[in-house]
């Protein structure tokens, strides 16, 4: 997959792609992400990409002429052209999923009071938000779409078990976790999984994983991909709340 991302703060990335995740998917030759200073397509001396907003008030707005100029240079035939704005639909893991099936993704990360609309209008094929909170910049907000994207190619997280058992996978939270020691501060580990029994442990795993679910988004269950063994253990669960 190739990513590129236009931004006027090229620097904010840096140690980004550089280590953990991002950093082996890239050295592995798995993903390719360029990122692209805006200001390099800034027709004036000064390198000017903002202005004053048509309609007064507020703080100033990027201007299109950049924007236009970035993405049809850097877009190719098959790239798939985000903008990243609160005012975008909201990231999530089906669509997380989707992206990552795209071979190229132009990202492009506005600043102060978004960019001028007619970039959207022209050469944007989505807004995407990470959540209805406003963030100074949409690279934060890029970040958080490459690291949750880039998880999902072949080969990026080491064991493609630990993706096909991530939380949301499935629609529901992950199960909870344990490791030595075996008590701590007067916790301790639940005795199944010290019992070696691997199908105790996934019956286990499951039920807490629903039990999680139920408590902190029971939201979620309503999408969720259900057994009818699932539907019985929260029956369970939903008569001892
Ligand atoms: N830019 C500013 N706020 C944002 C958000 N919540 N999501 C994506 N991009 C943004």
């Amino acid at each position: 997959m190739q990513i590129k991302i236009v931004t006027i703060f090229p620097e904010i990335f840096d140690s980004f792609l550089g280590v953990s995740l991002i950093g082996r998917a890239i050295e592995a030759g798995r993903c390719t992400i360029e990122v692209v200073d805006l200001r390099a397509y800034a027709r004036d001396r000064h390198r000017v990409v903002d202005d004053e907003p048509y309609g007064g008030g507020g703080g100033m707005v990027m201007k299109a002429e950049p924007w236009l100029e970035a993405v049809r240079d850097l877009a190719a035939e098959a790239s798939w052209r985000v903008q990243l704005s609160p005012q975008g639909s909201r990231l999530d893991e089906a669509k997380v999923r989707e992206l990552s099936g795209r071979e190229r993704l132009l990202l492009l990360c506005g600043r102060y009071e978004g960019i001028d609309e007619r970039v959207r209008k022209l050469v944007v094929d989505e807004e995407i938000s990470i959540g209805d909170y406003v963030l100074s910049g949409g690279e934060t907000a890029a970040m958080v779409l490459v690291e949750a994207v880039a998880r999902q190619i072949p080969g990026v997280v080491g064991l493609a078990d630990s993706v096909e058992n991530d939380s949301f996978r499935h629609g529901i939270l992950d199960y909870p976790h344990y490791t030595r020691p075996r008590d701590v501060e007067g916790l301790a580990v639940p005795e199944v999984l010290l019992s070696g029994d691997h199908a105790a442990v996934a019956r286990w795993r499951r039920q807490e994983a629903l039990r999680a679910t139920l408590t902190k988004r029971p939201d979620l269950l309503e999408a969720a991909e259900l057994s009818d063994e699932d539907h019985r253990i929260l029956g369970r669960l939903r008569g001892k709340q």
